[in-house]
């Protein structure tokens, strides 16, 4: 593998954050050299120059220096100010996802990396990304906390059950780097991990032609949404619907019974499938059943996707754009409707 950092200790820099992250490290190490060396050599120096001549003697009384005591404030407050920024800006950075990146879902489990794209391919331990592009990897896993951890980029982010985390970089050039998990998750941990592939936009184009799978998340999300799990049979849309309207309210805020407003975003949608109850929407009954255990990540995460293509204007759709919201008619409707029958009636606690 190609290593041309000047500290060969440390990892290629291979993106936008890799400089600003060593330079803060950078600093940190100069700050503690230089407090260091010199506390040491004063250690020295006193131990010689004032070691006890004569036994018992009284030492000189000491009354304190406002001067030296304001100095020695005032000097590391300001260090450790600079530290607090210099970590605070670029952490604020890594964990704020551009609106106009690519997005890639990831799903960790024991022990593998599975990888998806909106165009549909499907990758295992490898990630191909174009290099120069913000991409965006919104993560979770199927079973045990994880961390998606790529030092060649400096970022690396948890992957807990339950939720989505986030994780953003740039990559700087094209290259092949070492992908990790960074949690200790059971007996492979150590093996669990991979390569980036880091392409140019036409190699990496390529890549994506000769790597089709059936269908992009999106199309997988439509498709357990209208046909799989039925739920197109009260979330079709349009008034009088038992389910709540999905079109157009990806990152809008929500009015839920009781008052409460909540962000429609993955996390909400995501929550809305496995524990509906939680979060009703105003004007509905809770009558909805729970999908939890009856789909996995990733057919959440498509689901998740699929909503999030209802909204045109909010999801910001970058390579193969999902078409422009598939209105649903009321034929298609009720020919779902038809087909599959209303899910799982006995689980609704119906009042
Ligand atoms: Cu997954 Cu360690």
């Amino acid at each position: 593998m190609q290593n041309t950092s000047w500290v060969p200790l440390f990892p290629e820099q291979a993106s936008t954050f890799a400089w600003q992250v060593d330079a803060l490290y950078f600093y940190l190490i100069f700050v503690s050299v230089a407090f260091s060396i010199p506390i040491i050599a004063a250690i020295f120096f006193f131990s010689m120059k004032y070691r006890a001549k004569e036994k018992y003697a009284t030492p000189d009384e000491i009354h304190g220096s406002m001067v030296l005591e304001t100095v020695w404030s005032i000097i590391p407050f300001v260090i450790s100010m600079t530290i607090f920024l210099g970590g605070a800006i670029i952490y604020f950075q890594q964990y704020t996802p551009p609106d106009d990146a690519m997005e890639i879902y990831v799903v960790g489990k024991q022990w593998m990396w599975k990888v998806q794209h909106e165009t549909g391919q499907r990758e295992i331990n490898e990630l191909h990304v174009p290099v120069g592009r913000k991409i965006k990897l919104t993560m979770t896993t199927e079973d045990v906390l994880h961390d998606f951890s790529i030092p060649a980029f400096r970022t690396k982010a948890d992957v807990v059950p339950g939720r989505y985390t986030y994780m953003w970089f740039e990559a700087t050039k094209p290259g092949k780097y070492h992908l990790y998990c960074a949690e200790y998750c059971g007996l492979n941990h150590s093996g669990m991990g991979g390569w980036v592939y880091v392409m140019e936009q036409r190699d990496f184009d390529n890549w994506l032609s000769g790597n089709v799978s059936g269908q992009t998340p999106v199309e997988a999300g439509k498709d357990l949404f209208q046909n799989k799990l039925g739920c197109a049979s009260c979330h079709a849309g349009g008034a009088g619907q038992r389910g709540a309207k999905l079109e157009g309210i990806f990152n809008t805020d929500v009015k839920l019974v009781g008052g409460q407003t909540v962000k429609a975003d993955d996390q909400y949608i995501r929550n809305s499938i496995l524990n509906p109850a939680s979060q009703v929407v105003e004007g509905y009954q809770p009558i909805m059943p729970t999908f939890k255990g009856q789909v996995t990540e990733e057919q959440l995460n498509s689901l998740v996707a699929y909503i999030k293509s209802l909204s045109p204007g909010a999801a910001a759709p970058t390579g193969s754009a999902p078409a422009a919201a598939p209105a649903m008619s009321a034929n298609t409707n009720t020919a779902a409707a038809n087909k599959t029958a209303p899910v799982k009636p006995a689980a609704n606690s119906n009042k």
